[in-house]
């Protein structure tokens, strides 16, 4: 095995999504607190406050109980290097998170004990069955009292369509949750009343009750023994080729805000969760460790640091080695660039890197090079990894600086906001910008960034149009601008694109023009 398989090997790149509130901050932190990149727990909601300090435009995330933001956290356990991904938790940032799951090889579902699946699980949970992404479940807040557990797993089958095969079972349920049993490593793990946790190994699951019997009570033994044994029984069996395929979830039990069960199930699902995989490229499937180094852009996040006002460029590394200062070609327009000052992603700090590997995520200083989807790699003979989807937006607004004079400001804030996929954006023939949006809280989101990062204070005017089309040829633009009095905006690479008001004027207008060509989204064109 040589360097770069053995980097390989121990390296799992992941995302965690759940619906908003389920409690993804909180066991990001407890998994960041576990490999000793934060030393206490409660220093990530710190460190958001110290951001609200110093990046106004969260402030709205705090305002709202959203998670706007997505980075990128990377650090070690047990041997292993782990890239976790965070994700917006709100429906609105859908595209967003969208992309970011593009750049991971397995996903952690969080699902609330008392809630089951959430509206935004399902949605999520979609994007990731369809990629065939390996996703693994943690059920939380289990020192509550939520669902029963097999009601829960019955849950997810139904709703969700995914089998479950449960690794571990709680012992217990809110005031009486004690830990979980670990059906296939045969031990418990609990907690005593100082918080420590204990893990012992079984013979059988008999023994089961005499460890227990002075920690539980009667009920809860005999309700756990007869549910593990009609797990066994009726449960699904494991098997790791149909969780790699993303078929069965492995399922966990645990209570983020108190840790239980969070070792447990890292432990887990170090061991089960694949490597960096093979990606699909326009020269066949790139192996990982393939020498060739390539990677590409999944996010474009500027003023991260409102004091230095830089342009970071997020990149995923599909194969090879990366090293600092090494020379690649840009796809989209063949040429060289040199990636001087690349950064890495820690708890509480970004720290400049000499080298990094597949599955890691790099960060790029970007001073109008990138763009999203772009592909980069070390060798004159680009490859491409496809265009990332782009959602087509379904509300509009007319946007303009309140004050003229601060036009150049808006220009730059528009422009720079849409590179990174904060949002679309149009001008008509009169020069007039319009911005598209999948869900409305992304204005509110613009609106705010451009007066904290630009300086810019907007006028705001919502439309009532809600479909976006991609007119496949320029040509039938300008015949449709002599012709017709359809709403024909220009996108920012100048392709043009008709707005609708509804679905009803889009089939009116493919009625009496039946060979203009209409497009979902600007892909290949
Ligand atoms: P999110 O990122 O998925 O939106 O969720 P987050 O971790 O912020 O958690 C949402 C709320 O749920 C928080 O409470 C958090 O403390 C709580 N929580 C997370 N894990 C557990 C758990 O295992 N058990 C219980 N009982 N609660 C949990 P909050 O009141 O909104 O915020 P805070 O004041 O506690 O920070």
């Amino acid at each position: 095995m040589n360097q770069l398989q053995q980097e390989l090997k121990r390296r799992r790149t992941f995302a965690i999504i759940s619906h908003p509130d389920a409690g993804k901050t909180t066991l990001t932190e407890k998994l960041l607190v576990l490999g000793g990149a934060i030393r206490t727990a409660g220093a990530v909601k710190s460190r958001k406050a110290e951001k609200f300090a110093t990046s106004d435009w969260m402030e709205l995330e705090k305002k709202r109980g959203i998670s706007v933001t997505s980075s990128v956290m990377q650090f070690e356990y047990d041997g292993y290097k782990i890239n976790i991904l965070d994700t917006p938790g709100h429906q609105d940032f859908s595209e967003d998170t969208y992309r970011t799951l593009m750049a991971v090889d397995s996903v952690v579902m969080i699902i609330d004990a008392a809630k089951g699946v959430e509206p935004q699980t399902i949605k999520l949970f979609k994007v990731c069955r369809d990629r065939g992404i390996p996703i693994f479940t943690f059920i939380n807040k289990l020192d509550r009292q939520g669902k029963e557990p097999l009601e829960l797993f019955e849950e997810i089958e139904d709703v969700l369509g995914i089998e479950s095969y449960p690794v571990n079972y709680p012992i217990g349920m809110g005031q009486s949750f004690r830990g979980v049993y670990d059906r296939q490593e045969h031990k418990i793990e609990w907690y005593n009343d100082k918080r420590e946790r204990q893990v012992q190994a079984l013979g059988e699951v008999d023994e089961l009750a005499d460890i227990l019997k002075d920690t539980v009570d009667d009920y809860t033994l005999s309700q756990l023994e007869e549910n593990l044994m009609l797990l066994d029984e009726a449960g699904s069996s494991f098997d790791l080729e149909a969780v790699k395929a993303g078929k069965q979830t492995p399922v966990f039990f645990g209570s983020a805000i108190s840790s239980f069960g969070v070792p447990t199930f890292l432990e887990h699902y170090l061991k089960l969760a694949p490597q960096p995989q093979p990606r699909q490229s326009s020269d066949g499937m790139i192996q990982p460790d393939d020498s060739n180094f390539s990677g590409f852009v999944f996010k474009i996040q500027a003023n991260m640091n409102p004091a230095h006002r830089d342009r970071i460029a997020f990149l995923r590394i599909c194969s090879g080695k990366f090293e600092k200062g090494m020379s690649v070609y840009l796809d989209r327009t063949g040429k060289q660039l040199k990636l001087a000052q690349p950064q890495q992603f820690f708890a509480d700090s970004r720290e400049l890197i000499d080298d990094a590997y597949p599955g890691d995520i790099v960060g790029l200083y970007d001073t109008g090079f990138y763009q999203i989807g772009d592909t980069v790699c070390a060798a004159k003979d680009t490859i491409n990894f496809g265009a990332l989807p782009q959602f087509s937006p379904e509300h509009f607004a007319k946007v303009r600086a309140k004050n003229a004079m601060k036009q150049k400001h808006f220009l730059k804030g528009v422009s720079q906001l849409a590179q990174e996929g904060a949002i679309q954006v149009y001008k008509t023939q009169y020069e007039e910008t319009i911005l598209g949006v999948v869900g409305t809280l992304q204005f509110d989101v613009f609106v705010y960034r451009m007066q904290a990062e630009y300086g810019v204070d907007l006028d705001i005017e919502h439309m009532t149009h809600q479909v976006a089309k991609w007119l496949a040829h320029q040509e039938d633009a300008e015949e449709l601008r002599r012709n017709s009095n359809n709403l024909i905006v220009a996108d920012y690479k100048d392709r043009p694109v008709i707005i609708f008001e509804n679905d009803f004027s889009l089939r009116w207008f493919q009625q009496k023009h039946p060979k203009v060509e209409l497009r979902d989204s600007s892909h290949n064109m």
